[in-house]
């Protein structure tokens, strides 16, 4: 091995395998040739250690429990950026200056409306469905209509244009599947209002009453938004990466991700946090129980908001959130009985070796949902809240991997079925 190359002896051959290194000294090797002149494949399910692009949107360390976006500490971020500059940052690059950050403010407003024809949408789903499938079905509709951007090789205009569209229309696309969900009418969006208070009063706003922001409800949810706003190559982005490698939409693309994010080991995790935390109240508090229920190989149930793929020291998002749960609900004066079970169960995995020894920690998903329920909002809406926030870290992944010509994704395999073998005809089958 030297120091731009790696050794790979197959048999007696060796193949010099180029070593990459990113701008915060990591290393990978690069096997993109290596098919082609060993006939092997690597193979890794999951893609516990395999890199499917480089990227210069976030950068993690999880040994060290740090998350950066384009160099910017998470920390800082969350305490000292609004949501719009964040989402700024992710998709151009750069913070933006007032002007620049003025000017795409006004675009976003200017979208805010969707086509009055998507509330025909919702007459078509059941009563009770869950709002994750209709985010997706309702964000993937907006192809429709909007054929334009069906278009595979958008300028750089029409391209910043569908991000702005969709950046605009999804808090709308939020609050009304909220408002569906109670039976309520829409409140309709007030361009007046900056991005996060607009998203509140289509929520909780009455069309038969004003509604007046909290400020400690809105610096929450902003500061809520900016915390799940990238996260690198993670399920959902990975999928969404994927299904636009092969030129589908934006829309279609980030439906997808949403798909991805639902699932109970990804975003649907917060949802599951808080139906844990009930069930452990409902069963009296015991909280050892659960404990040695997620320790039991015979046992399906896991301890949800526990463990990350990446992160095996803290993850700086949920010691953020941590805090801030402690905050909201002392500014809005609530006592919830499920905060002390989280911090019960906290300390308990903490001090337990199963949980020591697999590095498994809280992760962003086991206080948001404390916080999410202190702000008014149901549990079934917990998921389409974390989508709401990582839509700019999609779209800057989308245009990352568009921009750069990226290929159309396509993993190998090894396959473990049956060899060739003749047809055998109906008859003769026994
Ligand atoms: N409760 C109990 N045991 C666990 C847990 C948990 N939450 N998470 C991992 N383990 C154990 C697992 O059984 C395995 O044990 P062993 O080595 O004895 O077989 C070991 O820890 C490694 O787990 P893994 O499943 O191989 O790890 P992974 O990287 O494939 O999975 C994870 C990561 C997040 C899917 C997993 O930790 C998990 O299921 N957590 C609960 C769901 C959750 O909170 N998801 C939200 C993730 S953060 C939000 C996001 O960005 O998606």
């Amino acid at each position: 091995m030297s120091e731009n190359n790696a050794i790979l002896k197959i048999g007696e051959e060796e193949l010099s395998i180029p070593i990459i290194t990113g701008s915060e000294n990591e290393h990978a090797l690069d096997i993109s040739k290596l098919r082609g002149s060993t006939g092997y494949v690597t193979l890794d399910v999951g893609f516990k250690n395999t890199g499917s692009t480089k990227s210069a949107i976030t950068y993690l360390d999880g040994e060290q429990g740090i998350l950066r976006h384009r160099g910017y500490s998470i920390e800082d971020l969350a305490s000292k950026a609004s949501y719009l500059e964040v989402t700024y940052l992710l998709i151009n690059g750069k913070l933006p200056n007032q002007a620049e950050l003025d000017t795409f403010d006004h675009d976003i407003r200017m979208h805010t409306l969707v086509n009055t024809d998507m509330e025909n949408i919702f007459h078509s789903f059941p009563t009770g469905s869950h709002p994750m499938g209709q985010l997706m079905c309702l964000v993937s509709s907006l192809s429709a209509f909007y054929p334009g951007s069906l278009n595979t090789h958008p300028t750089p205009e029409r391209q910043l244009k569908t991000i702005t569209r969709l950046l605009a229309k999804m808090p709308t696309i939020c609050a009304m599947i909220y408002k569906k969900k109670w039976g309520h009418p829409l409140v309709y969006p007030n361009n007046s209002l900056d991005y996060v208070s607009n998203f509140l009063n289509m929520t909780f706003g009455q069309v038969t009453m004003n509604y007046e922001t909290d400020p400690v409800v809105a610096d929450a949810m902003n500061k809520l938004l900016i915390l799940h706003a990238d996260h690198e190559q993670n399920c959902s982005a990975s999928t969404v990466r994927l299904v636009g490698s092969s030129h589908a939409n934006l829309y279609s693309s980030i439906a997808a991700g949403i798909a991805a994010l639902w699932g109970p080991l990804h975003g649907g995790a917060n949802q599951q946090v808080i139906e844990m935390l009930e069930k452990i109240k409902a069963d009296g508090g015991n909280v050892q129980k659960f404990i040695d229920k997620a320790k039991d190989k015979n046992d399906t149930f896991r301890l949800m908001g526990f463990g990350h793929r990446v992160y095996k020291n803290f993850d700086p998002r949920a010691r953020i959130i941590k805090k801030s749960c402690d905050e909201v609900l002392a500014k809005l004066g609530i006592h919830d009985p499920i905060l002390d079970i989280a911090k019960e169960l906290e300390e308990a995995a903490l001090n337990d070796p199963y949980f020591a020894e697999r590095k498994l920690y809280p992760n962003v998903d086991f206080y948001s949902g404390i916080i999410y329920r202190a702000l008014g909002f149901p549990t079934e809406m917990f998921t389409v809240l974390f989508a709401l926030g990582r839509l700019p870290g999609w779209m800057a992944q989308w245009k990352e991997m568009r921009t750069e010509g990226q290929p159309i994704g396509r993993p190998r395999q090894i396959y473990t079925g049956e060899p060739a073998r003749d047809f055998i005809p109906m008859k003769m089958r026994s």
